[in-house]
């Protein structure tokens, strides 16, 4: 297997230790997570997010699987028989948050909203995301991002110079009161380069595409990227690397000058900018 931006090529048994050390490198590197922490893995049934919990229980770390049921026919029931297979197979104990039971299962919340699904759908994942650590004390939250994930929305971050984005854009994402500490792991590694770590550990995963969306989000982004690396090789981890030494900070400092006061929602007392929280007023919406 020839990998140009890495100026190398492996066999199966080299490219496992390939991927483990790139994982290494990435926790090590940004400081994500230690030994100690209890780690919650949000598990989508995507190969990235399988490989990632598969990779940190080899490296001994402490994780729990999570689901978020969203409720979706022909693809929530799928993803999870698959996750709670997986999980199963390889000893991880899973929670699973069902959405169904909170009133907001997605096929409703997209018949009363009369706005594309997706951006309330992210808002309903990332909320339970962070509850379900909050509340079970998890040291950290852990998603299958990969490099081509970041590199895209750091794309689009970028064309549109949103500073509060670009501010908090990155592997890591520090804890603060109502808000669990969230970690890539995988962010060193391409779409690519994980695909290949799946199907080596023989890592059973989900194809079907939200039937929802308009397919896989950034995909412009990605293309182009695809083609800037193919004549450029490393082109993308350089260019990641570069923002997170000398670009963030500087976003950062700014949103720090100008940040937006949080204070808890009047409904849940989870943080928010406003009286009340996107989840909450997705739910009004679709409840009244
Ligand atoms: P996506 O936004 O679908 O590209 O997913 C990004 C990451 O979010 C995945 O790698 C998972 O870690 C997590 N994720 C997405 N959907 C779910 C879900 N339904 N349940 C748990 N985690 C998820
Ligand atoms: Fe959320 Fe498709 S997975 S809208
Ligand atoms: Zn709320």
């Amino acid at each position: 297997m020839a990998l140009p931006s890495h100026h190398a090529g492996f066999c199966a048994s080299c490219y496992l230790e390939f991927f483990a050390r790139q994982v290494e490198r990435g926790i090590r590197g940004q400081g994500l997570l230690t030994r100690e922490d209890r780690v919650l893995v949000a598990l989508s049934g995507g190969k990235d997010s399988l490989a990632l919990a598969l990779e940190l229980t080899r490296q001994n770390y402490q994780i729990t699987g999570l689901f978020i049921d969203l409720a979706i026919p022909g693809s929530s029931d799928l993803a999870r028989g698959l996750v709670e297979r997986f999980c199963a197979r390889h000893g991880i104990a899973l929670l699973v948050q069902d959405m169904a039971r909170e009133g907001l299962a997605i096929p409703l919340v997209r018949a009363r909203l009369r706005r594309p699904v997706c951006s309330a759908c992210g808002k309903i994942k990332r909320y339970w995301f962070n509850r379900t650590a909050l509340e079970g004390e998890y040291t950290a939250l852990a998603t299958g991002h990969n490099l081509d994930d970041e590199i895209a929305r750091l794309t689009s971050n970028t064309l549109r110079w949103d500073q509060a984005y670009l501010s908090d854009q990155g592997p890591l994402l520090e804890g603060e009161e109502g808000f669990a500490r969230k970690v890539k792991p995988l962010w060193r590694l391409s779409e690519f380069e994980t695909a290949n770590y799946a199907f080596l550990m023989g890592i059973e995963h989900h194809y079907a595409p939200c039937p929802y969306g308009k397919g896989a989000s950034f995909t412009t982004y990605k293309h182009l990227w695809q083609q800037l690396e193919e004549n450029m090789p490393g082109r993308k981890l350089d260019f990641y690397q570069g923002f997170l030494e000398r670009g963030r900070p500087v976003f950062a400092r700014q949103e720090a000058a100008d940040g937006t006061a949080l204070a808890p929602c009047g409904r849940c007392g989870y943080p928010t900018s406003s009286a009340i929280c996107g989840v909450c007023r997705i739910k009004e919406a679709v409840h009244g």
